[in-house]
């Protein structure tokens, strides 16, 4: 089947790539002409772990272009894989959806199966159908789907071709048969239902998974106080299959293009409907809180941040991604850099940051070179080389925040017994053998 696809993000391009190595024919367009630009000339907007790969492999089948009608008029079946931001209120913004339904509406001369991947509040797959029907000047049907996606950047390929569970949504039974039978070649069981509970799903989905972390990290800010292990704490957890591991990694909190926006939009959407959702405004409250106490910490043992240079090891807001959006590193950067810190960072993908002041280095060794302090904002695993002893002596001062608790307590003691070092972390001890004439240093 010839598939369209609207927005070459990540979800899109992951989406296009995987129905392509499945056989289909997909063609892209996106608003951004420059992704596509990029795209027809064998590159890659984004980075994703195999993208580049299965996008060579499949190139026959995958066609990148500007012209909309072209989408349209080739493909019976149209995903929207548009953005949600958040807009000024907190809302889910529908404008790069509802504008993407218009055109199809405007531009079409066939009956169309319009399947909507982007995260959308519960009602949206509905009043786009609406939308759709109601601007047409011909008889012609736009049947909806809403068939969220589950992906996790870093994973996303692997994910999309592996999914735990794949939900169609619609009140239209030839189009779910339809849908269904694209993803005949899935290992994954299909959860049939209306549009507005797939809808909600995701988000419940999602702020389960972010609440997991919010939980995790309320407990370690007890732990902070009580002096106790919070990675003992939750190893101990999650082996209750109850509960389970996943999720339960105490951290400077969690960011991304889609937690604290989709924590945002649910809360509003079950606002405007009178209904409260006491958990989801606790995930978002304590994940703000837990990027504040971390920073707190390394104010209070630096004694004023005025010239401090500060190694900022990680910028993305997981590893293996270059994505920048809600990243923890940006607000911890903004503070240190209002304090009169100097910051130089750096990150295995991210060449750009946006805060202005931060210098980005070509190396973590570069990064660490005479830092005052080392902060370890994402745990990319090759961040596991700075423990190395030539390491620890290149910074001026043998100090990490880890923000990730990257290290295990152990290996830091055993490293403590070889050279001087100032280990904090969260929800779990320090580990420090500075002499006090060492700490005034600092
Ligand atoms: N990124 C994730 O991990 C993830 C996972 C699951 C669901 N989602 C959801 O999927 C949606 C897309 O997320 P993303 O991360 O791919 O976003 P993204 O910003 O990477 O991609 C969106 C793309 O849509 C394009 N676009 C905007 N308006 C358009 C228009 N009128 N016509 C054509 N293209 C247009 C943009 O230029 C952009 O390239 C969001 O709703 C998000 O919440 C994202």
């Amino acid at each position: 089947m010839k598939l369209g696809i609207f927005g070459a993000g990540y979800v899109g391009l992951v989406t296009a790539v995987c129905f392509a190595e499945k056989g289909h024919d997909v063609i892209i367009q996106d608003i951004a002409k420059e992704k596509i630009a990029t795209l027809q000339s064998g590159g890659l907007p984004i980075f994703e772990e195999s993208l580049e790969n299965m996008l060579q492999q499949n190139s026959k089948r995958l066609h990148f272009t500007h012209d909309v009608s072209k989408v349209i008029s080739e493909c019976d079946v149209i995903f929207i894989c548009a953005g949600t931001p958040q807009d000024e209120n907190g809302k889910a913004d529908l404008s790069q959806v509802e504008a993407v339904t218009k055109e199809i509406s405007r531009l079409s001369t066939s009956d169309k199966i319009i399947v909507i991947k982007s995260t959308v509040p519960p009602g949206t797959t509905e009043k786009m159908e609406q939308l759709a029907n109601n601007q047409k000047e011909n008889s012609l049907k736009y049947s909806f789907v809403h068939n969220p996606e589950f992906l996790r950047q870093g994973k996303a390929v692997y994910d999309f071709l592996n999914p735990s569970r794949i939900v169609i949504g619609t009140s239209d039974k030839e189009s779910f048969n339809i849908i269904n039978d694209l993803y005949q070649n899935w290992n994954a069981p299909i959860i049939e239902t209306d549009c507005k509970s797939a809808e909600l799903l995701k988000y419940a989905a999602n702020s389960f998974l972010a609440m997991k972390i919010s939980y995790i990290n309320m407990i370690s800010q007890l732990s902070d106080q009580l002096g106790t292990n919070i990675d003992d704490i939750a190893a101990g957890i999650g082996l209750d299959p109850r509960i389970g591991g996943d999720f339960l990694k105490a951290g400077i909190g969690f960011g991304g293009s889609c937690f604290p926006k989709d924590l945002q939009a649910i809360g509003n959407a079950a606002a405007e409907i009178e209904v409260e959702l006491p958990f989801i405004k606790q995930t978002s409250e304590i994940n703000k809180k837990q990027g504040e106490l971390f920073f707190e910490k390394i104010k209070v043992f630096s004694k004023g941040l005025n010239n401090k240079k500060i190694a900022l090891l990680g910028l993305s807001f997981k590893p293996f991604t270059d994505d920048l959006r809600s990243a923890p590193s940006l607000a911890l950067a903004d503070r240190l850099i209002s304090e009169g810190a100097q910051i130089t960072a750096f990150d295995p993908l991210v060449r750009i940051f946006p805060v202005s002041g931060v210098q980005v280095a070509a190396s973590l060794e570069e990064a660490i070179k005479d830092a005052d302090i080392t902060v370890l904002v994402t745990e990319w695993p090759e961040f596991k080389k700075l423990l190395r002893i030539e390491n620890i002596e290149n910074m001026s001062k043998p100090v990490i925040f880890d923000g990730r608790n990257m290290f295990s307590l152990e290996e830091i003691k055993n490293l403590s017994n070889q050279l001087t070092l100032h280990y904090e972390s969260i929800g779990r001890p320090p580990v420090s053998n500075l002499s006090v004439k060492n700490q005034i240093l600092i």
